[in-house]
């Protein structure tokens, strides 16, 4: 029984994509069964369309309710077969319910060295910016299972990266980036090894 992955990004997609060769390449023993976007016109689903891999998008709005979300995502997963949900650069906070129905099954991918530099507000070049103001001479990248609680769910790998002199957000960003798909389709890899034991759909 190979394992289905849902990936849910908001922008470019290079670790959705890095997924997806991670498969091609048999490093990854997963199907990508769906990608969910939260806007249309995202680098995301292009690859997901060249790929082959049917997607759907949760359009966000202030208006919306976190009920709305949770049911479409949840309809979305259950429609795909998910067994995870795995977050590439998605920015909306999962609603609790949705955590709640795929306990331990989700996972995400932080541009820092977690618990450092996360939690609301530390995302993109952010995390990076704060990183460089506070004179730390590591970052780098983790990749958690996803609680209640932004970036603080239990860490399952980490790759640390020096911070160099004169490095600006964009240049430690690109770096920390190329670490970021090498790290995320292992450590899924070795996260879905247990599969099924660690699921309950
Ligand atoms: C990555 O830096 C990831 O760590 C963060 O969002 C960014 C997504 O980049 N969660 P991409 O869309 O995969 O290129």
């Amino acid at each position: 029984m190979i394992a289905k992955i849902v990936v849910a990004a908001s922008g470019s997609g290079s670790n959705f994509q890095s997924l997806i060769d991670a498969i091609d390449e048999k490093r990854l023993h997963a199907e990508i069964s769906g990608l969910i976007a939260s806007k249309p016109g995202i680098g995301a689903i292009s690859r997901a369309i060249s790929a082959g891999i049917p997607y759907d998008i949760v359009p966000t709005t202030a208006r919306r309710s976190s009920e709305l979300l949770a049911s479409e995502l949840l309809s979305i997963l259950k429609i795909r077969g998910a067994n995870f949900l795995v977050l590439a650069g998605f920015l909306l906070k999962i609603p609790d319910s949705v955590i709640k129905a795929y306990p331990n099954q989700i996972i995400n991918i932080h541009p820092s060295l977690l618990p450092k530099f996360g939690g609301k507000g530390y995302y993109g070049l952010n995390v990076h910016r704060a990183v460089i103001e506070g004179g730390e001479t590591e970052s780098g990248c983790t990749v958690h299972l996803v609680n209640e609680h932004y970036d603080e769910g239990r860490i399952l790998a980490q790759k640390k990266i020096s911070v160099l002199k004169g490095d600006l957000p964009e240049t430690l960003a690109a770096r920390i980036l190329k670490e970021e798909h090498k790290l995320y389709p292992a450590a899924v890899q070795q996260y879905i090894e247990q599969f099924p034991k660690n699921i309950k759909h």
